[in-house]
Parts: C-alpha cells; sequence; structure tokens
C-alpha cells in the first residue's frame, strides 16, 4: 500500500496510483470489451465521517453472476467477501469527504483470445460524483429508434462493457435530436429501460415497470425503489409490460439507477408528462430514496454499508 491520495486504484491485487495501473493493448478487455462491471455509490455523512456505500453486497453479487454468465474463470481468492474487503480498504485508502462512485470490474487479462477464461484481473477505482444531471429538474426524453439488446443475444442480465454500445447509440442520438435521454423499446415493441437506467410510470396511483424478462437490466435500484413504494408508501407496484403509449398517458414517469439515481421525466416524444409539475408519488420516492442512502431513515438501514473515514477506526 503506498501513500494516501484520491488517485489510488486496487488492481492485480495491490493498491496503486491509478497511472501505474496498466493493462495490455493487446488483451481481450482492450480489443473486445471483455469485461464485467459494476457502478455503486458511497454517501459521506459529514456529522458521522462515515461513508455509507449503498448496496454493496447486491452489487458484487450481481458482478459475480455477470462473470459465471460469461463464464469468468475467477482467481479462486476472488470471493465475494474479499471484493467486498477491498471496496471498503480502498475507499478508507482514498481518504474521499465526498460522496463517490465506486466502479468494480472483472476483466480478461489475457493475450488476445475473446473466448479464453482466463486470467481474470479485479480493478476497483473510486472517484467523487455528484448528482448525473445536476443542471436538470426532469429529462425530455425520446422513444429510441434503436431497440433495447435481448436475452436471446445480447443479454441485458449481463452487467458487460460491450452492452454500453447499444446503450451509446441510443444515447447519442437522442442528444443529436435535442432530447435528454432516450427509453429503449424491446423487440415486443414494449417499454424496456433507458441506455443506463430502469423506468418506472404511474397510473392511476399505481407504479408500474417492465418485468425483468423485458430486456432490462435486473436493477439493484430498480428493487429498492419497488421495496419502497410497497413497505413505506403503501403504493401498489405492478411489473409488467408498459405499451409505447402508456407512456403519454403516464401521471408520472422516472428513470433509476446508480448513477441517474432517482430521476424524473418532464416529456417523451413532446408530449408532457400530466403530473410532471406536482409528481406526488416520484417526490416521496425520491425523498424516501435520499434519506435511506444518507443513513437518515429508519427504514432499510441494512442496505447501507458505513465505513468510518477516520484513522483510528
Ligand atoms: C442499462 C442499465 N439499466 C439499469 C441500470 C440501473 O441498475 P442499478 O440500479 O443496479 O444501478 C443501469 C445501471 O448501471 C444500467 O446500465
Amino acid at each position: 500500500m503506498k501513500g494516501k491520495n484520491k488517485d489510488m486504484v486496487f488492481f492485480r491485487g495491490d493498491f496503486v496510483p491509478s497511472a501505474e495501473a496498466n493493462i495490455s493493448i493487446l488483451s481481450a478487455v482492450a480489443q473486445y470489451g471483455m469485461n464485467v462491471f459494476e457502478g455503486l455509490r458511497g454517501y459521506y455523512n459529514h456529522d458521522s465521517l462515515t461513508m455509507n456505500v449503498f448496496q454493496l453486497p447486491e452489487h458484487i453479487s450481481r458482478l459475480l453472476c455477470s462473470a459465471r454468465m460469461l463464464k469468468f474463470k475467477l482467481d479462486p481468492a476472488h470471493t465475494q467477501a474479499y471484493i467486498e474487503q477491498k471496496v471498503k480498504e480502498l475507499i478508507k485508502l482514498n481518504a474521499h469527504t465526498e460522496d463517490i462512485y465506486i466502479r468494480v470490474c472483472l476483466f480478461l487479462d489475457n493475450f488476445w483470445g475473446w473466448s479464453s477464461q482466463d486470467p481474470v484481473g479485479l480493478i476497483i477505482n473510486t472517484f467523487p460524483k455528484d448528482r448525473a444531471f445536476t443542471d436538470l429538474k426532469g429529462l425530455k426524453c425520446c422513444v429510441s429508434s434503436w431497440r433495447r439488446i435481448n436475452d436471446s443475444s445480447f443479454p441485458p442480465r449481463i452487467k458487460a462493457g460491450p452492452n454500453y454500445l447499444n446503450s451509446r447509440l441510443s444515447l447519442l442520438e437522442a442528444k443529436q435530436n435535442g432530447y435528454d435521454y432516450p427509453i429503449l423499446l424491446n423487440d415486443r415493441s414494449t417499454v424496456a429501460e433507458g441506455p443506463g437506467a430502469c423506468l418506472f410510470i404511474v397510473r392511476n396511483g399505481s407504479l408500474i415497470t417492465p418485468p425483468v424478462y423485458a430486456s432490462v437490466l435486473e436493477s439493484i435500484t430498480r428493487n429498492a425503489v419497488i421495496d419502497v413504494a410497497r413497505s413505506i408508501l403503501k403504493v401498489p407496484v405492478m411489473e409488467r409490460e408498459i405499451d409505447r403509449t402508456e407512456l403519454y398517458l403516464a401521471d408520472e414517469i422516472f428513470f433509476v439507477g446508480t448513477a441517474i439515481e432517482i430521476m424524473p421525466v418532464e416529456s417523451v416524444d413532446g408530449i408532457q408528462v400530466k403530473d410532471f409539475r406536482p409528481r406526488p408519488i416520484t417526490r416521496e420516492i425520491l425523498k424516501h430514496y435520499f434519506k435511506i442512502v444518507r443513513s437518515e431513515s429508519e427504514h432499510f438501514a441494512r442496505w447501507n454499508t458505513p465505513i468510518k473515514m477516520t484513522q483510528e477506526a
């Protein structure tokens, strides 16, 4: 372990400055993007000097599931407990005193071949991160002309770097056409998700979100929002397919995800979301979500992994 700064990463079993964490340009990750990864958030509490990592075990568990589906042969040392421990150690080492984003990546650290199964490297890095859309109160969305990847060719359930090719195409198209964020439909022409977030709509007092078989990532925030809605707000939640035109009729629409957190949608294809201004359910979800991640709620404290950021801890 080297000295304290905010630029250390965990790489090939050691903590090193990020500039020293280098991989071969001939590796399968450099040539074909062969990796699986997780993005997590840590919320810093200035009173208790604690970094609360949101849903750490859930994220590492999904990372290992992604690696399993791609038949990565992991180093036996890379267990769930080990990876969680290294995330905690790195956060302390980087001594953050602000909200952060944490990236954990397993990648094919080999020479060239995309079908090889090992060696699999582990890299963890952390950096300060604010809200994704600091300057926007709601997103102007469009339905993308690109379809979401599907389980029979390019499973969105596997959180792998190459999936973001589909995300990239849809996001760049949306921006070029003057929108903030796209909504992708799946092969059945029902709503899937955004390029980096899941989607909820509100109709007649119920929350509705596409099921996990609708070409979506099995999102950790999506599960959290369902739990918050059912157990705190007592709002009914339906996991069912959503038609495109329901987006135009919805009372409220919002995206959820680690990076985007909870983000309201203002309009879809130029049609204003009905209750965009009061958005009563979105507002409540947002309020409880931020209370929970900031450890200010009596509910779901187990979702946070607290890391004391003082020397003596
Ligand atoms: C395509 C996609 N869908 C949904 C999500 C939300 O997932 P989570 O809540 O686990 O961050 C993400 C976030 O990475 C994503 O990239």
